[in-house]
């Protein structure tokens, strides 16, 4: 529940990333030595990842909210049944790691967010490239080989979940292997420092060309997950949405650039320090265009955001998903609150109308139900949000953030308790 019109203004931390904790999880099955990971974002996709690793055997302690140790050492099940599973696209991740140590997996089919087709070709043209044979069949992919040789690989799209699940199998196979045309994003350097700090030998996480050369085994380690990126871009738009002004601390200012530069040309104010970063809203936003893009370009799951702020904002924007096709399902809610948006193709054209209004909507994926938060906290009157779990998949006490910075927020149980909150019955 939802009460709109609160400038939001204060200071928030950062957690780790979550598309980096999905990573460095599943690499950490593949040594037997003890690993300990640091600042691990506690959100339910990473939960749901650590629930999975307990199935097939490996011991999870959990040394605080953030830390974690993990030991694979008693693995005894290379085949991950868990229902929930199914629910996350990570658990592709366990295949690469999996394959890499064991040479054999069996992962049910990845779910995740309906956001498009969302193919895993790549991911299996890297394994069956590596020497593995791959049968999808009966909602299960499962892959196995009798040694992994390293090779050189192309990817035919840019992809962070192919990329990183090839460096992954690739680390433990024999000689060398070379990921063209690989994805860039701050998630997949994080998964191959990771990687190194347990022996690898990866070079080129971060450019289009990934080198990596296969060694007999990994160990242990101890690592401090990137700050989330999105996470961030998030709080940077609800201080432009809401005319705020938020301090955000534990971010890596080089990563925002391409969220920092649109929010300048609609009208915000940045300041850059070492590790934090500062976004003043005084005035009304104005229109940009934009188009999501691999990294460095501005992010796919920041494109619901955008658009949420430019809805509010002066003029006419555009707005262009060129990563997934299935992105724009929450522009229907934002129509509910008064926006003025028409989707043409990939695009969505945007008329900003100044102030919306109130309404009953339903979160429909991750990024799309930050924004519709957003969207509420700038508009006039009271709203409710439905289906917030897809926000909890990926952001830690979302509401309790927002609320520390001055926003009426509250998270509610249920028809009685709405009628509650919406009559502040107490
Ligand atoms: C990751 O998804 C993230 N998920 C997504 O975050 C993010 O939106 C996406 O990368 C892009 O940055 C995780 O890290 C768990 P891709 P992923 O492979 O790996 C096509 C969020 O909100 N493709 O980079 O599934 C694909 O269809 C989520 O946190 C193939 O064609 O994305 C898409 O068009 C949502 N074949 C493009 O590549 C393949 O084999 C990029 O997808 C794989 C992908």
């Amino acid at each position: 529940m939802i009460g709109g019109g609160n400038s939001l203004v204060g200071e928030i931390e950062i957690c780790g990333a979550k598309n980096a904790a999905l990573g460095i999880l599943a690499a950490s099955l593949m040594t037997d030595d003890t690993v300990t990971v640091e600042n691990l974002p506690d959100v339910s996709d990473t939960n749901v990842l650590i629930q999975a690793m307990e199935s097939i055997g490996a011991i999870v302690d959990r040394k605080d909210r953030h830390t974690v140790r993990i030991n694979a050492g008693s693995i005894n099940s290379l085949v991950v049944e868990s229902n929930y599973i199914k629910k996350i696209r990570a658990s592709y991740y366990m295949l690469g790691a999996l394959l890499g140590k064991y040479k054999n997996a069996s992962v049910a089919l990845p779910g995740g967010c309906n956001i498009g087709s969302r193919p895993i070709d790549q991911h299996t043209k890297g394994f069956k490239a590596l020497g593995a044979n791959v049968k999808i069949s009966h909602g299960r992919i499962s892959v196995e080989a009798q040694k992994l040789t390293g090779n050189h690989i192309y990817l035919d799209v840019v992809t962070v979940g192919a990329t990183i699940n090839i460096m992954m199998a690739a680390a433990l196979a024999e000689g060398k292997t070379t990921i063209e045309n690989a994805a860039k994003e701050p998630h997949v350097v994080d998964v191959a420092n990771f990687l190194n700090s347990m022996g690898a030998n990866i070079k080129g996480a971060g450019t289009d060309i990934i080198r990596i050369k296969g060694v007999e085994k990994l160990h242990g380690t101890t690592y401090s997950i990137i700050p989330d990126q999105i996470e961030a871009g998030t709080f940077m738009f609800a201080a432009a949405i809401t005319r705020g002004d938020i301090m955000i601390k534990n971010v890596i200012p080089k990563h925002l650039e391409s969220i920092s530069s649109k929010l300048i040309e609609m009208g915000c104010e940045i300041e850059e320090f070492d590790d934090q970063l500062r976004v003043v809203a005084a005035k009304r936003l104005k229109q940009t265009h934009v188009k999501t893009l691999p990294y460095p370009g501005f992010p796919t799951d920041m494109q619901p955001q955008i658009v949420a702020a430019l809805a509010t904002a002066e003029g006419t924007s555009v707005v262009t998903e060129s990563i997934f096709e299935n992105r724009f399902r929450y522009v229907d809610e934002l129509i509910k609150m008064g926006a003025q948006i028409r989707v043409e193709g990939n695009s969505a054209v945007i008329e900003g109308v100044g102030r919306l209004t109130g309404a009953s909507i339903q979160a429909p994926d991750l990024r799309a139900g930050a924004a519709l938060v957003l969207a509420a906290l700038a508009s006039e009157g009271e709203s409710s949000i439905e289906d917030i779990v897809y926000i909890e998949r990926g952001y830690e006490d979302f509401h309790l953030k927002l609320k520390s910075l001055g926003a009426d927020i509250d998270k509610v149980n249920g028809e009685r308790e709405i009628l509650r909150s919406k009559f502040k019955v107490v």
